[in-house]
Formats: C-alpha cells, sequence, structure tokens
C-alpha cells in the first residue's frame, strides 16, 4: 500500500494513476478538502472519477498501513514539518519516498528518521491542480527512484533492487517511464540544475518557460549554467558541460507553454523552494570557494520578490 502526504499536483497525480489501476492508498492533507472524489483528466484529456480515502492523519493501525511506503509529494521547505507532523504514525519499516524539487530534504529527514529506509525519486510528469483533487496530466517524462545513500534499510539480506522494488510497488508499474536508478543522485541534481536555471528566471519575469528562449536570457543562461556545472564538479558528480547546457535548452522547449512552479509560487504570493535550490548551490558553493554572482542575483531577487 502506498499513502501520499501531500494533496497538490503531483500527490494528486500518482494517487490518481494508483487509483486508476485498482490499488489501496491513502492521501494526507494538511487542510479539509472540500470532495472526497478525485478527478484525473489524462493526457488524452480522457476524465477519470475515483473515491478517494484521505484524511490530515497518516493510516497507522492495519498491518498493511504500517508496511506502507509513504510518498512525500509536498514542497521542500514543507517535507520536514509534514513528516514531523505525522511521526507518531510512522514505523521504522516503513520506506520515506521524497518526491519535489530542490535538494538538501533527505539529509535533514534522515537526521529525524534515521531507521527508515529513504528513497530520493524525481519525475518529469506534470500537472495542474485546478480544485482540490481535481487535476489535469500535462506532461509525461521520466520518473526515477533510488536509495538516499546510506538509508537503504535495516534488512540488508535482500539483494538493494529487491529491496527497492518492494518499496516501490505498485509505483514502478502505474506511471509510464518510470525506474530503479543506481545515480539517483545524478539525476537529482540534473533536475536541480534546470530548476536553478528556469524557475528564478521565469519567476523574475512572469514569463512562462518558452519565452527564456528569447535572446537577451542567452547571456544569461549560458554563464548560470558554467555555474553550476563548477559546483556539481567539485561536488564529485560529473556532467558534461555541453550535454547540461543542451539539457536545460530542451527542458525549456519541451515546456515552452508552462509556467513553472516557482513562477506559480511568486503569482500566487507564496513561499517559493528557492532556499532549496539556488540556495542549496550557493551553500554548497561557498564550502568550495566557487564564486556564483549570477546565482546570488538570481536568489536575492526571488527572496525580495516573496517578502512583499
Ligand atoms: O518546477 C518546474 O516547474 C519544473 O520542474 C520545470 C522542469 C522547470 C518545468 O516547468
Amino acid at each position: 500500500m502506498i499513502q501520499i502526504i501531500g494533496a497538490g499536483a503531483i500527490g494528486c497525480l500518482w494517487l490518481g494513476k494508483l487509483l486508476q489501476a485498482g490499488y489501496p492508498c491513502h492521501i494526507v492533507s494538511r487542510s479539509v478538502l472540500s470532495t472526497n472524489t478525485l478527478t484525473l483528466t489524462d493526457l488524452i484529456g480522457k476524465c477519470h472519477s475515483f473515491n478517494v480515502s484521505y484524511g490530515m492523519q497518516l493510516l497507522h493501525k492495519t498491518e498493511q498501513a504500517q508496511q506502507s511506503s509513504l510518498l512525500v509529494c509536498v514542497k521542500a521547505h514543507q517535507v520536514l514539518a509534514a513528516l514531523l507532523q505525522q511521526q507518531a504514525y510512522i514505523k521504522p519499516q516503513q520506506a520515506i519516498i521524497l518526491m519535489h524539487n530542490g535538494y538538501g530534504c533527505a539529509e535533514q529527514v534522515a537526521k529525524h528518521f534515521p531507521n527508515n529506509p529513504i528513497i530520493c525519486a524525481t519525475t518529469a510528469n506534470a500537472s495542474l491542480l485546478t480544485d482540490a483533487l481535481t487535476i489535469t496530466h500535462t506532461g509525461a517524462g521520466p520518473s526515477y527512484f533510488g536509495f538516499y545513500p546510506g538509508y537503504e534499510s535495516n534488512n540488508n539480506h535482500q539483494p538493494m533492487e529487491d529491496r527497492l522494488n518492494t518499496y516501490l510497488h505498485p509505483l514502478l508499474e502505474i506511471m509510464p517511464d518510470t525506474h530503479i536508478s543506481n545515480e539517483i543522485i545524478e539525476k537529482c541534481w540534473l533536475k536541480l540544475i534546470i530548476n536553478a536555471v528556469i524557475n528564478p528566471l521565469t519567476a523574475i519575469h512572469q514569463i512562462k518557460n518558452g519565452q527564456l528562449r528569447c535572446t537577451e536570457y542567452a547571456p544569461l543562461i549560458q554563464p548560470l549554467v558554467l555555474e553550476v556545472f563548477a559546483i556539481a564538479e567539485a561536488e564529485q558528480l560529473t556532467f558534461d558541460l555541453n550535454e547540461l547546457q543542451e539539457t536545460v535548452a530542451n527542458v525549456i522547449k519541451a515546456t515552452a507553454e508552462n509556467y513553472s512552479s516557482m513562477n506559480r509560487d511568486i503569482h500566487f504570493g507564496r513561499q517559493t523552494e528557492i532556499e532549496f535550490i539556488n540556495g542549496y548551490l550557493i551553500k554548497k558553493a561557498l564550502q568550495h570557494n566557487i564564486e556564483t554572482p549570477i546565482l546570488n542575483d538570481l536568489y536575492a531577487q526571488v527572496r525580495a520578490m516573496e517578502s512583499h
């Protein structure tokens, strides 16, 4: 059984796919929802409705609930608080799966849940939440899951891949293009780098991702990718600089019609994930004595916009 923490766009998307495939699941929302019917409009525009088990607490009384994996789909700055709120209902055998933009949460979570297996995840699926439990699957892409190194579970008799398969069942089956990765840190860093470029620029200028293709942004994007590349290198992560520039350009092209999550956060006056994206990279740069003028500037601008 999978229990999802966070009834936002991505949490509801995975919930919808689980319900569509007939698997038992439960979703935890921090507020009372106006409905218990989930409406999912799929990639071809077909609408599906399902009854949902939801509450403000994790299910914890049955054997099935105590063995369930927890898919945490809240924003990076909410992850630790959301888990601590549920701490009394979380058993050490339950895998905690972290799926969010940004980096640095797994380290925080591991300190508070040292006996739980911790799995990091990244997805390129996009979803739009238009009302409570009402979502449209707006884009498909790969999803990757892998153990946070050092937190692979206390049952080391089984091979790592078997353990992951057990914790992740049935997530690997219900969403196309979903994989176990032995290089999850690299996958999460790649997403971090993409987010560090696209999110603040689209948030500050309140533009769609595709507008970053205008010539005025090119002189900023290339040196920005160079800054994050240098930090990744110092962290022993091997990316190819040209491939990285190309990947960022490809994501901008593929998501041209999207408003990035940070763009929407600023638009709606919400706290952004900047601390766990550019903020995290700046901390790492400082540790390695790397100068990051563009990252710093974007960070400061988003911070200033957040406080208005
Ligand atoms: O945060 C987001 O919006 C997405 O991760 C991405 C890839 C930038 C597309 O909008």
